[in-house]
């Protein structure tokens, strides 16, 4: 078997394509466009390389975007006074603080001081509750990627063995709480998970976000698997792999994502599908 190739970079672009349409019309009502706010404390590569990225496809869509540049030596009073100024904003109707943070400002503060319809990532306890309780409304943009992309396959989700590798609260732990709302029956493994090998070759689809490349190895992967690679490692000679042992692993599974071009591009589409959902809610509250 070699496993059909899951094309995030051209779901990305017809749910960009959906966005704009969206965006159009709104326009022609008169609204205002979708606005996103993306602040970046410091120099961090990776960070910088995501944030282009995000406001590159804002404006392909013509979402109102500004992107908010801070010195690493910011103080944590001044980031949550700014989200703040944010908050108020009324032609604000996302706003994301890329993470990693610098080490002096705590990520949970900072995460819980912007406002739950104003949380694009999807991050805030309110969020997540919601996901958690199966009444989601705003819901972190990785695995929300995903399960679009699982969508795609056209494969029948109900009672199907998902594991996951890796439980962040970015990836792992909301991609369990997805998979969980689609009636999969889902495995979390971590660090201190015995027998990886042994728990992933019952899966019929793995998620993988770990942040190790090629970590996933063909001889863990039941044949006709579907496999999803959240990672992004950047190689000694520059060049980008995943967690998945992707050449061997094509092999044996059923759909696979390549990286670049799969998990990555779902998610910058996902967050502009966010913004949108929250202009959406924002319009009608004040109807
Ligand atoms: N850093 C890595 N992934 C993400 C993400 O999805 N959102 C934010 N805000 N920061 C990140």
């Amino acid at each position: 078997m070699s496993a059909q190739i899951l094309d995030g970079k051209a779901i990305a672009a017809d749910l960009r394509e959906h966005i704009k349409r969206r965006v159009d019309e709104l326009r022609a009502a008169g609204q205002r466009p979708p606005g996103l706010i993306v602040v970046l404390v410091g120099d961090d590569a990776a960070s910088q390389v995501y944030v282009r990225n995000k406001q590159k496809a804002c404006e392909h869509v013509g979402f109102h975007s500004e992107l908010l540049r801070l010195p690493a030596a910011t103080s944590q009073d001044e980031l949550l006074a700014l989200i703040d100024d944010l908050n108020l904003r009324e032609d604000v109707d996302g706003i994301l603080v890329q993470l990693p943070l610098p080490r002096h400002i705590d990520e949970d503060a900072v995460t819980e001081r912007i406002l739950p319809t104003k949380d694009v990532d999807g991050f805030h306890p309110y969020n997540i509750g919601r996901l958690v309780l199966r009444r989601p409304i705003l819901r972190p943009c990785t695995p929300k990627g995903v399960m679009t992309m699982l969508t795609q396959t056209g494969i029948d989700l109900v009672g199907k063995d998902a594991v996951i590798i890796g439980q962040s609260n970015i990836v792992g732990r909301p991609m369990f709480l997805e998979l969980l709302m689609a009636r999969c029956t889902v495995t979390v493994c971590h660090s201190k998970t015995r027998d990886l090998a042994d728990k992933l070759r019952g899966a019929d689809i793995i998620v993988a976000a770990v942040g190790v490349p090629r970590f996933v190895k063909a001889e863990w992967v039941k044949p006709g698997a579907i496999v999803i690679d959240v990672g992004i490692n950047r190689l000694d000679d520059g060049s980008l792999c995943g967690d998945v042992d992707t050449a061997a692993v094509t092999a044996v599974a059923s759909w696979i994502t390549p990286v670049p071009g799969g998990v990555g591009p779902m998610t910058v589409a996902t967050l502009l599908e966010n913004t949108l959902l929250a202009a959406e809610l924002h319009a009608a509250s004040d109807d």
